[in-house]
């Protein structure tokens, strides 16, 4: 690595607290949590102080669960070591008081430590985070006695439509107030993610041409190249629409078009994404079709590979209607973004894997130059790639060298890598490091959660009427060709094709 390479200065520690994971031993806490918390220890932002209790309905022992821990991590750190020498488990039903007895017992002898601060972490599955949190308040374990914070940490599906997230936040609320809420949509704890603030708000250039004025069209990407792998029975339920547009899309689009917030206070900056969620014109029913489609993968190639199509996957019903591909046309009714389509399409088995914003500027109003000498001249477009290869990349055009005015359609690029020593942190290791602190900002409150609901509501029930048209794409494609239509029927295409 370059000895120019600049180090990420970056270190909070967190407060003295009792880490308690529902759903210990399950694959989420064994993939995400625990590796998270290893490299936290590893870093010291957390220690001694630091108390981790796990709860499941596997029996374990608090030596299996240690067990389990080293297992997950697989390296580990003196740090890390000696919280897991303390580690704790509780064995039992989500439902039944006795494990919230066990649990109450634990979390008064890690008292001690913790001082009465609790983060609960509810990796189980979706269903039962409402059952979890009445269980807690009727077990006297979701409200603060003092000075303590007691705080519950969810991850998205926040219900499976407008009606389930309604029936999620009332039983939420029963239990904990919204501040104790940490809702976790792990797109915000990306570096390129939060870095859309960076580049709209700390720098002077962009600011006066992120508008209708300058900006002709937005396409927000979210590809990936792997299918739905072990988890077809759960996808089967979900779609792309509910897993990724629902919320890491409305997320990045947020942050992409939003006003500028009063200051980097949570609220401040969760108040400005709300607003621009509200203005994101509702679909009518009768434009779905012509403004979304619903696509969903065939067999192919991937990297020269031959692969099954989605109806062909373990877990997933030979007829199904779920899908694997959505693209859409969004309007933003406000003074910014009047007019200005904005594109989002996600899919699985596309060529790549890749999450981008790119912003197309308009065309010059009268090109000087031969039509002939400057047809490879494509719109101006600024590139925000979220992953992989964290950059931005601006496409303008140049002359080409030589006799004539031929022009040419050129990229100036920056890549994080080429300038930064670390590579981006996994995103679970910020996020569960801010909600530890109490740093709500990356985390998605529940006004957001209702109106990103809002907007994916007439799609969701033109779909659940089957009146809307299912577009097979080969896999290793960008989606079907009525993607493509979307766009190209104004004259446009997508910047990744
Ligand atoms: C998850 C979805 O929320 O995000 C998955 O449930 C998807 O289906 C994943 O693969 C994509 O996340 P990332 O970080 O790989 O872009």
């Amino acid at each position: 690595m370059s000895e120019q390479l600049i180090p990420n200065e970056n270190h909070r520690h967190a407060p003295n607290v009792s880490f308690v994971i529902f759903g210990a031993s399950g694959d989420l806490t064994s993939r995400k949590i625990l590796p998270a918390l290893c490299n936290l220890a590893k870093d010291g932002s957390i220690g001694k102080t630091f108390s981790l209790v796990g709860i499941a309905r596997t029996p374990l022992d608090d030596d299996g669960f240690r067990k389990l821990i080293k297992n997950a991590v697989k390296e580990s750190n003196p740090a890390f070591d000696e919280i897991i020498s303390r580690a704790r488990y509780v064995n039992g039903e989500y439902t039944d008081q006795a494990s919230f007895a066990k649990l109450k017992t634990i979390l008064d002898e890690t008292a001690q430590i913790s001082l009465g601060n609790v983060t609960y972490y509810l990796a189980t599955v979706p269903e039962m985070f409402g059952e979890v949190a009445l269980e807690l308040a009727k077990a006297g374990l979701s409200k603060p006695s003092g000075d303590n914070f007691i705080r519950l940490v969810i991850e998205k599906p926040f219900g499976r439509n407008l009606a389930g997230s309604k029936i999620l936040n009332d039983k939420l609320h029963k239990a904990f107030e919204e501040k104790q809420l940490f809702r976790i949509d792990h797109y915000m704890g990306k570096e390129n993610v939060q870095n859309l603030l960076a580049l709209r708000f700390a720098n002077a250039v962009f600011e006066p041409i992120w508008n209708r004025r300058y900006v002709d069209n937005v396409q927000i990407t979210v590809s990936e190249s792997l299918g739905v792998e072990h988890r077809g029975g759960f996808y089967e339920t979900e779609g792309a629409l509910r897993d990724i547009v629902q919320n890491h899309v409305m997320q990045v689009l947020a942050l992409t078009l939003m006003e500028p917030p009063a200051s980097v206070q949570a609220d401040s900056i969760r108040d400005e994404k709300v607003k621009l969620l509200h203005s994101v014109e509702i679909m009518e029913a009768q434009k779905v079709n012509d403004l979304v489609v619903r696509g969903q993968y065939a067999s192919g190639k991937i990297d020269s590979q031959d692969v099954v199509g989605y109806r062909d996957e373990p877990g997933v019903d030979p007829t199904s209607t779920t899908e694997t591909f959505v693209a859409m046309q969004l309007e933003v009714d406000n003074w910014r973004w009047a007019g200005v389509p904005i594109y989002v399409r996600t899919g699985k088995r596309l060529p790549s894997r890749v999450t981008e914003v790119a912003m197309q500027f308009q065309r010059v109003p009268h090109l000087s130059f031969s039509k002939d000498l400057s047809k490879d001249l494509q719109p101006d477009v600024l590139v925000f790639r979220i992953q992989p290869d964290e950059g931005i990349s601006l496409r303008f055009g140049v002359k080409v060298p030589g006799p004539t005015f031929k022009l040419q359609s050129v990229s100036m690029d920056f890549s994080y890598s080429d300038v930064f020593k670390d590579p981006p942190r996994d995103a679970y290791e910020r996020l569960i490091l801010d909600a530890l602190i109490g740093d709500a900002t990356l985390f998605i409150r529940e006004d957001e959660v209702t109106q990103a609901w809002k907007i994916v509501a007439p799609i969701q029930e033109s779909w659940e009427n089957n009146s809307s048209p299912l577009c097979y794409y080969p896999s290793g494609t960008f989606g079907p060709e009525e993607s493509s239509q979307l766009l190209s029927k104004s004259g446009r295409q997508w910047h990744l094709r």
